[in-house]
């Protein structure tokens, strides 16, 4: 039987992590208890969420083939984040090496005692990639691309009417999160937010997304607008999802221990998309893929990094 396949376009980065014990104010300078660089970016992140949860640790029994589209620069940061897809079992022939180019590079400060993060984010050559390279999607054609929003706005617009053109079934994932066009909702499969990004795309307050009330107002205006499955992630408040059947929840969050939240998002949308591919043409268990997304992403917190941090399938 053949292997379902996911594609991921996005951003490729090195991340360079101090871990503080509180974020710095203005002004101040703070000197950090750690420092670590390791491979991150929201795409690549994402492409090692589907690839380690998808496969034993030898990489043996995969569920599903993983392919990586982007682009990195060909400093040492470029070759250690393809060596870190490959060693993860990630496609990387789709990861066009930009010759002179620097790669991405996101700054995180991780607060120690909440695990909290603040990133700044360099693209570089994340910003490489243009509409014009994706008027139609690469092959072999996916059953499911996963896009974010750390490449250019427009690449990913143009992205998503390619698929919509190939009848591949899209995920977005709008972060850093900006305002969409109405037409990128139109029969987009699966939106995935947090309580920042959902606010931003729906225009509600995001103090208010505390209230069942306003999540099920702001999850019933993504179905309107076009969207089949909504998931709206709530960090520790637990996870929110509607789909245009109508089924609907809250899904408390697992308890976990929190070392470091980076990465902790692209676990859940790697899982999830899993669950996606792998229900086939069958039904599809919203409720269950949430939770399982919501365990692997209880693993992710509970360890520093971002790549590296996303657990195998034989951890869970
Ligand atoms: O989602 C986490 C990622 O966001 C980090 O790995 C960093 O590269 C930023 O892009």
């Amino acid at each position: 039987m053949s292997l379902p396949r996911i594609t991921i376009l996005g951003s490729l980065n090195i991340d360079l992590v101090s871990y503080v014990p509180h974020h710095p104010l203005p002004g101040e300078t703070l000197t950090s208890s750690s420092y670590v660089v390791s491979p991150g970016g929201k795409g690549a992140n994402q492409a090692v969420s589907c690839a380690k949860l998808s496969r034993s640790s030898d990489l043996s029994s995969p569920s599903a083939h993983v392919s990586m589209l982007g682009a990195v620069g060909t400093d040492s940061y470029g070759q250690q984040l393809l060596q870190s897809l490959k060693g993860y079992g990630v496609e990387t022939e789709g990861v066009k090496v930009r010759e002179g180019a620097n790669t991405g590079v996101a700054v995180i400060i991780v607060d120690e005692p909440t695990g909290q993060n603040r990133i700044v984010l360099s693209p570089e050559s994340n910003h490489s990639l243009k509409p014009e390279h994706f008027k139609t999607l690469p092959d072999p054609k996916p059953d499911l691309l996963i896009m974010q929003l750390e490449i250019p706005f427009e690449t990913v617009m143009q992205a998503l009417a390619a698929a919509k053109a190939a009848s591949v079934p899209v995920l977005l994932n709008p972060a850093p999160a900006q305002e969409l066009p109405l037409s990128a909702y139109d029969g987009l499969a699966h939106l995935v937010v947090n309580e920042t990004e959902a606010a931003i795309l729906s225009g509600a307050r995001e103090e208010d997304l505390d209230s069942l009330a306003e999540l099920q107002r702001v999850g019933a205006l993504f179905i309107e607008r076009g969207c089949r499955n909504v998931i709206i992630t709530l960090g520790g408040k637990g996870v929110y999802y509607v789909n245009k059947a109508g089924q609907s929840s809250l899904v408390p969050a697992l308890k976990a221990e929190v070392v470091d939240t980076t990465a902790a998002g692209d676990t859940f949308v790697g899982s999830y998309a899993l669950a996606v591919v792998n229900a086939g043409n069958g039904p599809f268990d919203i409720e269950t893929a949430v939770k399982e997304a919501n365990r692997a992403a209880a693993k992710t917190v509970a360890r520093r990094g971002a790549q590296v941090s996303i657990p195998w399938k034989d951890e869970l």
